[in-house]
């Protein structure tokens, strides 16, 4: 690891210990207080400031959860998909929770995006850039400030970040300590994800092994089974020849999530020792939300600082030239990989959305990495109540999305799901033909519907029959790196 990241400022900028060549983190971030006077949208209220900014001076002197290497890493690796030679598939939960830090939720989770990504390359033949809405989703911005039950009104659930989701005003109370049990939590599901990927649960040998609880005859495992067959002969092959590479065993898996909370992000900013730049070292890929991508607003002025690469969310309401202009702010160098532009159009409007804002930016002469979020403009409430998504618009608006690319001659850079290993019944449709009645069965995120693990699979057999179909470079892969 070495010493990388240091904590190098308090909330003006003075110093902590820190090695004498190294700049302080606000010699090259905004302040803490700059940014609040930009009044940032999404924030919490507290009512005790001095609490708050106790935790945030224990945040400051807490150890990286990522480093820097690693954010140039996945950099390096979507700049390849920007330039449509591989394909990113990111996803994960709405908003994880602190009750979710177990062993089992995460390597269910782990286990539907690794079947998914062997899914993709085996039957697309592009590699995958793998990375987790995870380890760190913990805030969520609401549309309303406040929510009303049977004539009570309380503040919204903000996410495990900020407070709690039971409807009592001591849990809807925001509590600063939150965030270092978020840090925590991030730490401890890190940490985890790091031993699956690397200690042999992301074994290609065991891949069969991955969903054998599967039901039966259902068209999407048959399919599975189907590969995980060829893949094994692949391998048997393979070995026979005598190639046999650890790449087999291992990959590469990144975590990600929304740059929400202005206060926690900014406590998890480093100066890279290597580079002397500022990184966030909460997350590898960090992105800016549909509701926090104001060109002038407190997240643009904060992240374009940050070195990480970005993610920015666009929904129906971006005009061409605002994410020209997003894009200036956040990638003035036109730099390989540090930008990913996750369209939010819905499946209705993603044909007549999209194109005039792919060619604007085509023009500017940039290559950023677009990818597809087909679920944040697919939302609708069900006729029991339930906030649902349908399978059939997804996949719609993901038709639509690869469409558009086709039309224009651009590279279709990834997706942006978000799911759970589990078998929750929370999105309607599938091969398992969830139905609005099915709902209330499984219902369990706090925040948006997930696509449960059987539908995560069916879309990703969906997504490869897209991608397969399209011209790219196929090439040998090199054994020393090959990574599923
Ligand atoms: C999300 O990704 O959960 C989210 C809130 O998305 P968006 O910013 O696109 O609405
Ligand atoms: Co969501």
């Amino acid at each position: 690891m070495g010493l990388d990241q240091v904590p190098t400022a308090d909330r003006d900028g003075s110093c902590l210990k820190r090695p004498s060549n190294l700049g302080r983190v606000t010699d090259l971030v905004p302040s803490l207080d700059a940014l609040h006077a930009l009044h940032p949208p999404q924030q919490p209220v507290y009512d005790d400031p001095e609490a708050v900014e106790a935790v945030l001076s224990k945040l400051r002197r807490l150890p990286p959860l990522v480093f820097a290497g690693e954010c140039d890493r996945l950099k390096g690796a979507i700049a390849e998909a920007a330039a449509g030679r591989s394909f990113v598939l990111q996803g994960g939960d709405c908003a994880e929770t602190f009750d979710s830090v177990t062993a089992q939720s995460i390597r269910n989770r782990l286990r539907v995006l690794l079947s998914m990504a062997v899914v993709l390359t085996y039957a697309a033949e592009v590699p995958i850039v793998k990375i987790g809405r995870i380890a760190g989703q913990f805030a969520k911005p609401r549309s309303s400030e406040t929510e009303t039950r049977d004539g009570v009104t309380l503040p919204a659930y903000r996410g495990d970040a900020v407070n709690g989701f039971g409807f009592t005003a001591a849990d809807r109370r925001p509590d600063p300590d939150r965030l270092l049990r978020v840090y925590n939590a991030s730490a401890a599901t890190l940490n985890l994800v790091r031993a699956f990927v690397q200690g042999g649960f992301a074994d290609l040998r065991t891949m069969h092994s991955w969903n054998a609880d599967f039901v039966r005859n259902a068209h999407v495992s048959a399919r599975y089974e189907q590969l995980t067959a060829e893949i094994d002969r692949a391998l048997a092959f393979m070995v026979a020849c005598g190639v046999d590479s650890g790449a087999f065993r291992t990959v590469d898996f990144y975590a990600s999530h929304e740059a929400l909370l202005i206060d926690y992000e900014h406590a998890l900013t480093r100066i890279d020792s290597r580079t002397a730049q500022p990184y966030n070292v909460g997350g590898h890929l960090l992105w800016i939300g549909e509701r926090t991508r104001d060109l002038k607003g407190a997240h643009v002025e904060f992240m374009r600082h940050l070195r990480n690469p970005l993610g920015l969310k666009i929904g129906p309401t971006a005009k061409p030239s605002d994410v020209v202009a997003l894009a200036d702010a956040l990638d003035p160098d036109h730099e390989p990989g540090r930008l990913t532009v996750i369209s939010r159009m819905g499946a209705s409007k993603v044909r007549d959305l999209l194109p005039p804002i792919v060619t604007a930016m085509e023009e500017t002469g940039r290559k950023v990495c677009w990818v597809c979020d087909p679920m944040h403009g697919n939302t609708f409430a069900s006729e029991t109540g339930y906030k649902t998504r349908s399978f059939d618009d997804v996949t719609g608006e993901l038709d639509g999305f690869f469409d558009v690319h086709a039309g224009l001659g651009t590279w279709p850079g990834g997706v942006h799901i978000e799911l759970t290993g589990d078998d929750v019944t929370e999105c309607v449709g599938g091969v398992g033909e969830v139905s609005e009645s099915d709902l209330s069965h499984r219902y369990e995120t706090v925040c948006d519907p997930r696509l449960n693990r059987q539908q995560s699979l069916e879309l990703a057999f969906m997504v490869a029959d897209r991608l397969s179909a399209l011209e790219h470079p196929r090439s040998v892969p090199d054994p020393e790196t090959f990574d599923f």
